[in-house]
């Protein structure tokens, strides 16, 4: 595959969000244990992660690992915990090499302690950087995160800070785990599946959607530029018609 896709430089997606999928398909294909092929995913996060930056790409996040993977056989989120830990401890020089800031969404107080303290220190370490932020949602759930900006406002409602008539589209985005990220303008899944899984519910409602068979080890820069080119020849209308959408043009 050719990485000479032509794309229009002024339409860069400025938010990309990745659901990262087919590791566990990718190393049963080759007779080998999953973890085989989340080892082999992280060389697609390094390769998308300088992609995205290359391109100009402001945000770019990332599934690492849903609320909901915490049900997969101990070996294996165990496994998942340890790669992470020694992929951040790797790869912080390379994220101030490319000057990309690390952050994170989701319940990082339910991650082993090393991981958070790794985490901890890479956030820290890369927080002036400013080319591109890589948020990594770990232990995330959407419908988690919007539970609990529910309850964050419910308290204010309670104390008397705000009324009932305050609570509008911008407090509950303001209440939420991304607050400070801009919505995604694409949403990429791996693997063939057509699903969102939980994965920012709230923030993709209208990002466009691409879906590629591809499996999560063997995606690559080229196929982040064919994802871009698709989403380059969409018509985003965010509610309104084809004709309103050429007038502004
Ligand atoms: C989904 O594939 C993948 C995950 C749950 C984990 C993704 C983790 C990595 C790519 C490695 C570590 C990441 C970072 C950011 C350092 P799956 O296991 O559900 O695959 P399957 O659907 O084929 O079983």
């Amino acid at each position: 595959m050719s990485t000479e896709i032509a794309l229009d430089k002024n339409r860069i997606p400025k938010h990309i969000a990745v659901i990262m999928d087919g590791n566990g398909r990718w190393a049963k294909n080759q007779g080998k244990f999953r973890i085989f092929g989340h080892q082999h995913g992280v060389q697609s996060v390094k390769d998308i992660t300088e992609g995205a930056a290359e391109l100009g790409v402001e945000y770019l996040t990332l599934y690492a690992f849903s609320t909901e993977n915490w049900n997969r056989p101990k070996i294996e989120v165990n496994a998942l915990m340890t790669l992470l830990v020694k992929t951040i401890k790797k790869e912080t020089a390379t994220l101030m090499k490319n000057q990309i800031r690390l952050t994170t969404i989701g319940q990082i107080d339910t991650l082993p302690l090393d991981c958070q303290e790794e985490l901890r220190q890479a956030i820290e370490t890369t927080k002036n950087n400013t080319r591109m932020t890589l948020i990594l949602a770990l232990s995330y759930s959407a419908k988690w995160d919007i539970v609990n900006s529910v309850k964050k406002i419910a308290v204010q409602c309670k104390a008397g800070e705000i009324s009932i008539d305050d609570i509008n589209e911008d407090l509950i985005s303001g209440s939420l785990s991304t607050k400070k990220i801009p919505d995604p303008d694409l949403m990429i899944r791996t693997s063939g599946e057509h699903r969102i899984s939980n994965y920012l519910l709230w923030e993709m409602a209208y990002s466009e959607f691409y879906f590629t068979d591809v499996l999560w080890p063997d995606f690559r820069k080229a196929h982040l530029h064919e994802a871009i080119a698709n989403y380059q020849n969409r018509e985003r209308r965010f509610g309104k018609t084809g004709e309103q959408i050429s007038e502004v043009k």
